[in-house]
């Protein structure tokens, strides 16, 4: 149904409701927390939404709700973060910071598509995804959620996640609604402890953490989530600046804002700045959260407000307004479960389209020729905890991976690991397999450094995979060691001994200190959390059949205190040097290698109509796929301004010894800061315009433009 219609038959309907009606439908609650018996009093009552409920329980408490006075039908939200990954069969995608290696929109719509058409299926209607934060204190446990550290780059794929969940159309069987999380610089929180204050300024927030909010707004996202922590001090959850008058009046949002779980409790128990459940409750409602999840007790306590005229009911009311505005836009009055596509879940397609998004994050980081193994390559060893361990491939998020999982769910099939995938592409190429764990993620009695070794010395070559486990990933799962844990890095020392070429393949939630794999190591691979094909993935790469193609999302620290290493920040005395350390992170952001190789050349840029010229060739012999980036400098600004900053980015494939010539538009925008009056201003003046196939100052081409 169109926004207008909507809105005019949700206020229709708003004014046929009693105060319990509408308060009943701004909550929203846990399936997994009351028992279906409490699940289906809640549907009785009229509650707007559930999450956490799939199949038949979700369709027992949407005929439950129908049959109430008004039959309004319930919203179900689910966490379908890289794939419906809490029903088993689902397709399971990379995660977001895996995808977001792909530096590929269209893979990352289609992630989008498939998730919400499996969604959609089971009859659910909205995912909590995508996450907006940005992964720029890695030692926080959620960066594997994240798009990287970029606001351009999280913001261009956080955009086309939401196109891919939502269609055209809200109201199409194979969408659902998406939702934009955590508002706002929840992955900002001092010391990466999660859910703690992020001490940053309005400008700041402007100038790094809402654009990717903006650029989810623009494309349609219809639910924001608000997130747990506070900002200077205030709890985003009664932030009314930034809920209301920056996200409504300024981005333009319309939809409808959802609480992160206990937000409104957690106002008088986590946070101390409410005495009472009540105050809590009127506090968020003003704020402008027109959802509340999980915190049951805001029912009683908004109609006591209400009874009291602590709360206005216009407050309710423009919340349920919201809520109804987007149910009738997806046209659930008419249509209250969505049809989805029968048969969908985890078909042949959606397999294939996991095993392509897995494909395009494999991210080569250094190779001395050793990849692809060449044919005197006969026996392979697969070592290493990462190996053949398909939690940690999955990541977070999945009904078997998730720390808080049943921990006897056992992993469906398909699904392939690291060792696998060697094995069947390795007898493609004839080539033997032995496998060792060698040490697990987390060190245990029963490692065996010295068997590994023992099995390695047979093979002509070692492919080494380390990593996290799902027990040291997610939320409340921040590190402040950012090391390879257990004896991993004892291992490596070990295997190199050995005197074999080694390939290091980091299976993990995010970058982690691998300083030693990567200076002993002939190649080294970057796959994060792969989905269910990564381990085939990487193995494909591993054998070339397969051209690595992923760039870093994020950079790689070379030590936890190193932490932040973002590649865009701003200029300092000492060119920001440690003592003991190099500034520079091990690995940079955008980097990503390649079996071929390519040449960057004559860049111009027309500042008139702000288009840049360049040349890519390539100067290799094989095909391969690259990704030029184009950042700018402000050379001389009101305020500091990033050493560099992304402003465009575009994959190029091109054959052996072929080139294109890129024209690439940019815009006014791009070269916009915030000011000391959080105005956002191009202040004229000359800007360099670099382009490269990384971050790295010696991979830029670099022309000026005065504006
Ligand atoms: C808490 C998490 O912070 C959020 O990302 C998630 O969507 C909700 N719980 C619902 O599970």
């Amino acid at each position: 149904m169109k926004r207008q219609e909507a809105m005019q038959k949700a206020s229709e309907l708003l004014n046929q409701m009693t105060v319990e009606e509408k308060v009943a439908q701004m909550i929203q609650v846990p399936y997994t927390t009351v028992s279906h018996r409490g699940a289906l009093r809640w549907a009785e009552l009229g509650a707007g939404s559930f999450l956490h409920v799939l199949g038949d329980n979700a369709r027992e408490l949407q005929r439950t709700a129908l049959k109430t006075r008004l039959g309004i039908p319930v919203i179900f939200g689910i966490d379908a973060i890289h794939g419906h990954g809490l029903n088993p069969h689902a397709t399971i995608f990379p995660s977001q910071l895996a995808a977001a290696c792909s530096w590929n929109p269209d893979i990352v719509r289609k992630m989008g598509e498939v998730t919400a058409c499996e969604v959609a299926t089971d009859g659910l209607h909205w995912t909590f995804s995508p996450v907006l934060c940005l992964g720029r204190d890695t030692r926080w446990g959620r960066v594997d959620e994240t798009f990287g550290e970029d606001p351009m780059l999280a913001g261009e794929l956080g955009a086309a996640i939401v196109r891919g969940y939502q269609g055209d159309d809200l109201d199409d069987d194979e969408h659902i609604l998406a939702c934009a999380k955590h508002y706002l610089a929840y992955g900002e929180a001092v010391g990466a402890r999660d859910a703690c204050d992020s001490e940053v300024t309005e400008r700041k927030i402007r100038e790094v953490f809402l654009p990717p909010f903006e650029k989810a707004v623009k494309a349609g996202c219809a639910t924001i989530m608000t997130a747990y922590g506070s900002i200077d001090g205030l709890p985003l959850t009664i932030n009314h600046r930034i809920l209301h008058d920056i996200l409504r009046d300024e981005l333009g949002f319309n939809g409808f804002v959802v609480t992160d779980w206990d937000n409104a409790r957690s106002l008088v128990t986590r946070q101390f700045v409410k005495e009472t459940i009540e105050d809590a409750a009127v506090a968020a409602a003003q704020a402008g959260n027109d959802m509340i999840m999980t915190s049951l007790e805001y029912y009683d306590a908004m109609l006591n407000a209400l009874k009291c005229g602590q709360a206005d009911i216009s407050t309710v009311d423009e919340a349920v307004l919201h809520i109804l505005t987007i149910k009738y836009e997806m046209g659930l009055f008419d249509r209250p479960e969505k049809k989805g596509r029968s048969g969908c879940i985890g078909c042949e397609a959606h397999l294939n389209a996991s095993l392509d998004a897995a494909r395009s994050t494999i991210t080569l980081l250094k190779n001395d020729g050793m990849l692809p193994l060449s044919d005197e390559i006969r026996t392979v060893a697969v070592i290493g905890p990462a190996a053949d361990d398909i939690r940690a491939q999955y990541g977070d998020w999945t009904y078997f991976s998730h720390p808080n999982a049943d921990k006897h769910a056992h992993p469906e099939r398909p699904y392939v690991t690291l060792k696998e995938g060697i094995e069947a592409v390795g007898q493609r190429h004839k080539v033997q397999v032995l496998y060792a764990e060698g040490c697990s993620h987390i060190e245990q009695s029963t490692d065996d450094l010295v068997n590994a070794c023992e099995i390695a010395k047979n093979a002509d070559a070692i492919i080494y995979a380390v990593g996290d486990m799902i027990d040291q990933i997610g939320e409340s799962k921040d590190r402040a060691n950012l090391s390879l844990s257990g004896r991993q890095d004892e291992l490596f020392e070990a295997l190199l001994t050995l005197g074999k070429p080694i390939c290091t393949v980091l299976i993990a939630s995010k970058p982690l200190c691998i300083v030693k794999e990567a200076e002993g190591s002939n190649a080294v691979i970057c796959a994060f959390n792969g989905g269910m094909f990564g381990g085939q993935a990487i193995a494909e790469a591993v054998f070339g059949e397969l051209n690595p193609s992923g760039h870093l999302p994020i950079s790689f620290p070379r030590h936890s205190g190193q932490v932040p290493v973002y590649y865009n920040y701003l200029p300092g005395w000492h060119n920001g040097n440690y003592c003991d350390l190099p500034a520079s992170p091990l690995f940079a952001f955008g980097e990503g290698l390649s079996y071929t190789s390519f040449e960057l050349s004559g860049l111009s840029c027309d500042s008139e109509s702000l288009t840049v010229h360049l040349h890519v060739q390539n100067t290799g012999n094989r095909q391969g796929s690259t990704v030029v980036q184009i950042y700018q400098h402000d050379l001389v600004s009101s305020v500091l301004t990033p050493v560099k900053r992304l402003i465009a980015f575009e994959r190029v494939t091109l054959e052996a010894g072929s080139g294109t010539d890129l024209v690439i538009p940019l815009h006014r925008d791009d070269f916009a800061l915030v000011n000391t009056a959080c105005q956002t201003v191009v202040e004229p003046g000359s800007f360099d315009i670099l382009a490269g196939l990384s971050s790295k100052d010696e991979d830029l081409l670099r022309t000026t433009i005065l504006l």
